[in-house]
């Protein structure tokens, strides 16, 4: 049987060619505020341009790759249940959907590659800047082409990013606060950009030297924790424990150093769970 990662190296180019023009149908059709929709939770919304890509995006995968399952974030029916068993694409269609409905243009597609559960590859596109990251497992992280490596930054060298959606928050809305004042005095400044997958994509091209944020899905950093990885960066759980790919998680990207010290300051505020 042909070993996954090179399944996925030789179908690259077709598959970044999906994932463009799935970007480019998102940025051509700016939603109309009668056709979002809110899912469970306060402020989760979805649009029909966030079903009609998944469903673009698993049609176009499938007629590549015959043999493959999806774990997506709009069509929950047609999920992997089997625990992400052999070549498993991760979907989020539209990252960064509030920023979508409000016109920020700042979003992405992001396509995971799992097999068995470990992800082997990583595509990111965002077509407002024109920024395609792209990662293969063994293979480095490209940006547009150009291949990114991690200088070893500490805190107070870079700009920290996090997220917070209200939908997420399970309580845990003081200590992030409090975290993140720590670390808006420990670092250059902090930022919340909306959109997950593009944040810690940043990690990758050095522009943030962290992202942080509590409570994430798989589908949300499937595709960034490889682009992180492969460019030198490291990703976790806020406590070390490596991300799960069949439930949510929280989340802590970035430089070595500059993770440890993200690390001990959550422990002081974090609860143990
Ligand atoms: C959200 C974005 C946001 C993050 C949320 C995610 P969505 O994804 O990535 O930045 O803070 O936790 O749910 O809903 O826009 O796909
Ligand atoms: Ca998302
Ligand atoms: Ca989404």
């Amino acid at each position: 049987m042909e070993h996954p990662v090179d399944s996925i190296i030789k179908n690259r180019e077709e598959i970044e060619k999906i994932i463009r023009s799935a970007g480019q149908f998102m940025k051509s059709h700016p939603p109309q505020i009668t056709e979002v929709h809110r899912k469970e939770g306060l402020t989760n919304f979805v649009t029909d341009e966030d079903v009609q890509i998944q469903k673009k995006l698993m049609e176009e995968l499938k007629n590549l790759f015959l043999c493959c399952n999806f774990y997506g974030e709009e069509d929950t029916q047609g999920n992997d249940k089997d625990g992400r068993k052999g070549l498993c694409f991760f979907i989020d269609p539209i990252d960064g959907t509030t920023n979508f409905i409000f016109g920020y243009n700042h979003s992405c597609v992001s396509v995971g590659a799992g097999y068995d559960g470990q992800m082997i590859a990583g595509f990111v596109y965002d077509p407002y800047v024109e920024l395609f990251y792209s990662a293969v497992r063994g293979y480095g992280t490209v940006l547009n082409g150009i291949k990114l490596q991690i200088r070893n930054s500490s805190l107070a060298e870079g700009i920290v990013s996090f997220g917070c959606a209200r939908y997420n928050n399970e309580g845990d809305t003081d200590a992030l606060f409090q975290i993140m004042k720590e670390l808006y005095l420990g670092s250059l400044s902090v930022r919340e950009g909306g959109s997950a997958a593009l944040d810690i994509c940043r990690v990758a091209s050095g522009a943030n030297v962290v992202y942080l944020e509590l409570k994430l899905n798989p589908y949300d950093y499937a595709a960034a924790s490889v682009i992180v990885e492969e460019a030198g960066g490291v990703i976790s759980q806020v406590d070390g424990l490596p991300i799960t790919m069949d439930r949510p998680c929280s989340i802590l990207a970035g430089t070595q150093k500059a993770t440890e010290e993200v690390r001990s300051i959550c422990a002081r505020y974090l609860r143990k769970k």
